[in-house]
């Protein structure tokens, strides 16, 4: 757990409340280390002491009386959570649910209380977007628990129910790319290599990653990117524009810089969309006319419904066309704070930890 924003991570025991009529005990097998997993760090949150994890994978060992869906022994992926009853959850868009940021960035249950205590008694905050999966063990609802074949290699899983399904479903849902089409991604990071995974599965045409790594345009490359660009290169958006026969169709942001969003929005054709998905890292401040028949939309999990994607995912991923495992590295979960240093340096893409238990 974190229990400051400048400290590094502790594992300590605590004591977890049991599994309430509509929840789900989950042992964890893996979890994936997202981007977003850093941002308490920031001195505004004040969730402290917090458990951060969102790509759980596990095993069920306990469910509640009211749970249905779910069966001890299921092997699940865990996602963000999502209230279920508001107009977006209802139309089948989860992750523009009303109660959003209260359900994942609060840390907390939704009346503000927790289900966690360390052993003086402390509450830590342990519903990091509705599991904190950076842990043994889980708490979480059907919701936020997808229901995967046993066959499949938990570690494997885990980073797609936040960082995979968010690139990849931008592209494959939001956008609706169509074979032929071009994308440009800025970020190669697991969002936005995730992306390039997603267009190429649909047939994409050009597909150009820009990002500041060599390493990972060099992946991106490999993954499917028919160009790759420095983020310093010169007239980086009249060379986007030409290898892309005149601008992107779509263009994704996961740097959240705004100049860098600038350059995204004048790299596609008009009727072309930007999605944004990075976190902020400032105000944007653009020109009304850069954005003529342009469309701009700020993307959350991909616009995804996970318990569809997430199984549709692992097809394309069975069937050879969707080689996410090239993105993951593991980590023993005793060594949280090196797999965070590796993938705030570029060096990791996708860490995934594993409690020590099942580690080798
Ligand atoms: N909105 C959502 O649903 C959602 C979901 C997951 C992650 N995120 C956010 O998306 C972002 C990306 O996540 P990630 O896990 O891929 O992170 P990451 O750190 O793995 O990747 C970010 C990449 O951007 C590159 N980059 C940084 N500044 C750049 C610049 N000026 N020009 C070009 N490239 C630049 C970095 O080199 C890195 O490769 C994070 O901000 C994360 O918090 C949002
Ligand atoms: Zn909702
Ligand atoms: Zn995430």
């Amino acid at each position: 757990m974190l229990r400051s924003p400048t400290a590094p991570y502790v594992i300590e025991k605590v004591y977890l409340a049991a599994p309430a009529d509509d929840e789900i005990l989950v042992r964890i097998h893996a979890a994936g280390f997202c981007h977003t997993d850093v941002l308490p760090r920031d001195a505004r949150f004040t969730g402290f002491p917090l458990i951060v994890g969102h790509e759980g994978a596990g095993v069920v060992e306990r469910v509640g009386a009211k749970v249905s869906r779910v069966a001890v022994g299921d092997h699940v992926v865990l996602t963000f959570q999502s209230c279920g009853h508001c107009q977006l959850c209802a139309s089948g868009r989860p992750s523009y649910c009303d109660s959003f940021a209260k359900l994942n960035a609060s840390g907390r249950n939704a009346d503000g209380s927790t289900c966690v205590r360390d052993e003086q008694g402390e509450e830590i905050s342990a519903r990091w977007f509705g599991q904190s999966s950076f842990a043994t063990h889980a708490l979480v609802t059907e919701r936020n628990a997808v229901v995967v074949d046993r066959d499949l290699p938990l570690t494997l899983l885990a980073p797609l129910g936040c960082g995979i399904q968010s690139g990849a479903g931008a592209v494959m849902v939001t956008f609706d790319m169509k074979a032929g089409e071009s994308l440009v991604v800025f970020g190669a990071g697991s969002v936005g290599l995730s992306a390039v995974l997603g267009a190429r599965a649909v047939g994409a045409g050009a597909i150009v990653a820009v990002d500041l790594h060599r390493s990972r345009l060099d992946m991106a490359l490999e993954l499917g990117a028919t160009h790759a660009f420095d983020a310093g290169a010169e007239d980086l958006v009249g060379r986007i524009r030409e290898a892309t026969g005149g601008g992107a169709h779509y263009a994704f942001d996961t740097t959240g810089v705004p100049n860098v969003i600038s350059k995204a929005i004048a790299a596609i054709r008009k009727g072309g969309a930007c999605g944004l998905v990075g976190a902020p890292t400032g105000d944007l401040v653009i020109s009304q006319h850069a954005l003529s028949g342009k469309a701009l939309m700020r993307i959350v999990e991909g616009g995804v419904e996970p318990h569809a994607f997430i199984p549709k995912m692992i097809a394309l991923w069975r069937a050879g066309s969707f080689p996410f495992d090239k993105l993951i590295k593991t980590f023993p979960l005793s060594q949280i704070n090196e797999a965070e240093q590796s993938s705030l340096s570029g060096l990791v893409i996708k860490p995934v930890l594993v409690p020590d238990k099942y580690f080798g």
